[in-house]
């Protein structure tokens, strides 16, 4: 049967950090899927700063590689920083590169499943920049897994250890989380 696919899902971590708690979580999510998915996580390293002057002849080939991942990915993963209470640059700067040019917007991101992840050492757990994802995702028509409230990593220097998520309870609700989340996704299959 046709959903018995594979799911595939692919990670953006807002941290290019070398030892980013994002991207520790997005390893964590890629350990917990269940069987029915897997989720390749994106090296962002080469991805320059948005530039208009760039449309549309000289788009960087990193970006039309990742461009065209997500478009073939049935869900997509971001884990978000939380700076200054917002977006870090690093991931609008993607988000901004992924929606270019706009005609593309429909093969890319309309209609792509997202779950929303963040973690920081504060204790707000990246929720104001959860909620600052909000205006984005809709203005790209992105629909958001929200049934099971935001996933929010607080203290996360206590809940990984050396990159590698440690805490057992997190782990189990990460696990839970994604579960719903894939189900959610292959429910949508096929819809744009
Ligand atoms: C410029 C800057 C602003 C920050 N602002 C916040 C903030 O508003 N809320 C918060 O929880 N952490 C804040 N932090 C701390 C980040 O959560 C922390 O650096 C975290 O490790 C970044 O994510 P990463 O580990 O994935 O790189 C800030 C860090 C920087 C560098």
């Amino acid at each position: 049967m046709a959903n018995d696919r594979l799911i595939k899902l692919i990670g953006l971590s807002g941290s290019l950090r070398t030892t980013s708690w994002n991207t520790a979580l997005l390893n964590a999510a890629a350990k917990a899927l269940p069987a029915n998915a897997e989720l390749s996580v994106a090296d962002l390293q080469a991805i320059p700063l948005y530039n208009q002057d760039l449309e549309p002849n000289d788009f960087p080939t990193a970006v039309s590689e990742l461009k065209d991942r997500v478009a073939e990915a049935d869900g997509l993963l971001i884990a978000t920083p939380e700076y200054n209470g917002g977006i870090p640059g690093v991931a609008k700067n993607l988000i901004d590169w992924l929606s270019r040019p706009i005609a593309d917007q429909p093969r890319v991101l309309h209609g792509k499943p997202v779950c929303l992840l963040g973690a920081t050492p504060g204790p707000t757990g990246t929720a104001n920049a959860q909620v600052a994802w909000l205006p984005i995702l809709r203005t790209l028509r992105m629909p958001l897994w929200t049934d099971q409230g935001s996933f929010l990593v607080r203290a996360a220097h206590n809940v990984f250890d050396d990159g590698t998520m440690t805490d057992d309870a997190l782990k189990e609700r990460l696990a839970a989380y994604l579960a719903e989340y894939v189900e959610w996704v292959g429910s949508r299959r096929g819809r744009s």
